[in-house]
């Protein structure tokens, strides 16, 4: 399938390693905003098309599917330009800023014969798997913590005054919906959907969250996930049933599996060495979907991110966190 790619950050270089990698994706164009930029992106992997008009590209014959890695608030309206051009859209986390756009992304993919994916990178993995598929070993949950705590280099230059994109609520930035979509992927994919959501952030200046703990309550359990740009953890996620405990090593990519035996304090190691180019694994799980028209896959991904933007979205409205779209 051929495709192309939107957006000019390290985050493209590594997708389109990716793709490669899968051996089903085959780039083919490049947008950029700058001429320069998208020239030298063709270039280095080798595309035969550039562009700097989004329509063009859109209309191109040679692009069947696109991967977006712009900033968040303009996802929406690059995506509806392929969707309604009937290419299939791949578009980075997080999707979208509210389960409104997403819905109209939707119903547009579907009008137009197309699917539309959020790129996220640990769901789709081997390891996944293997936890999902293992975790009754855990018996009775009770208690999970899911951290994705990591400082961002960008956080220095908004401490000097300056407004990184995802620092900034006119790009619809903030920890939860940069860093905690891994963690709340994984608790939405193992667990399904709370009952209750709380957040508790941490305000920067630009109205956003720098950091934050997002409590998930279920039935009979808690999951307390832990966001951050601004500082630094080495802290592993553990997720805690009454016969055992797994510790994995980071929420994305699930690089380890260690499952604890809770009365033995035996344990063992679950998962297998993953590919180092992790996101190989999305690009082959998406292009398969499409390939196969494999609706029910589809609608599984699709349900997780509508259940994964509620949240977020209901987290920001318990704190005022309002993103400049929605004003
Ligand atoms: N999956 C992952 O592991 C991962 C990692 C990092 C980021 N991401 C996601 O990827 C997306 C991009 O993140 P990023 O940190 O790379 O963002 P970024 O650096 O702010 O922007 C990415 C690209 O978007 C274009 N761009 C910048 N400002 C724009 C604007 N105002 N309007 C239109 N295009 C603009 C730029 O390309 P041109 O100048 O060439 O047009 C830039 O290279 C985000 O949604 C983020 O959450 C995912």
């Amino acid at each position: 399938m051929n495709l192309g790619t939107v957006g000019t950050s390290w985050i493209t270089g590594s997708f389109i390693e990716a793709a490669k990698l899968s051996g089903k994706l085959n780039l083919t164009s490049v947008y950029s905003r700058s001429e320069e930029k998208a020239k030298e992106l063709a270039h280095t992997y080798q595309a035969a098309h550039y562009y700097t008009d989004l329509d063009e590209m859109a209309k191109s014959p040679e692009v069947q599917a696109v991967y977006i890695a712009s900033p968040n608030s303009v996802h929406l309206e690059q995506a509806l330009t392929f969707l309604r051009n009937k290419k299939h859209v791949i578009c980075e986390k997080p999707i979208f800023s509210t389960t409104a756009e997403l819905e109209l992304a939707y119903q547009t993919a579907k009008e137009n014969e197309v699917y539309l994916f959020e790129a996220i990178r640990n769901i789709h993995t081997p390891n996944f798997d293997i936890l999902k598929r293992n975790l009754q070993m855990a018996g009775t949950l009770r208690s999970a913590m899911l951290p994705y705590i990591q400082y961002s280099s960008r956080y220095d230059l908004f401490l000097k005054g300056e407004m990184p994109n995802i620092f900034s609520s006119t790009f619809s930035g903030g920890a939860l919906v940069d860093l905690g979509v891994y963690p709340l992927y994984l608790a939405v994919g193992l667990f399904g959907e709370p009952w209750k959501v709380t957040y508790h952030p941490v305000i920067l200046s630009s109205g956003v969250d720098g950091s934050g703990t997002l409590v998930l309550e279920y039935q009979d359990f808690v999951c307390t996930i832990l966001c951050s740009k601004i500082s630094h953890s080495v802290m592993p996620c553990e997720i805690h049933g009454e016969k055992g405990t797994f510790v994995l090593l980071d929420a994305a990519p699930i690089s380890e599996i260690k499952f604890i035996d809770s009365h033995t304090k035996e344990s063992e190691i679950l998962s297998v060495v993953q590919e180092e180019k992790d996101m190989v694994y999305e690009c082959s799980h998406i292009a398969e979907i499409i390939e196969c028209k494999d609706d029910q896959q589809y609608e599984e991904l699709k349900s997780l991110s509508l259940i994964v933007l509620r949240i977020t979205e209901e987290a920001r409205r318990q704190n005022n966190i309002v993103f400049e779209v929605e004003m």
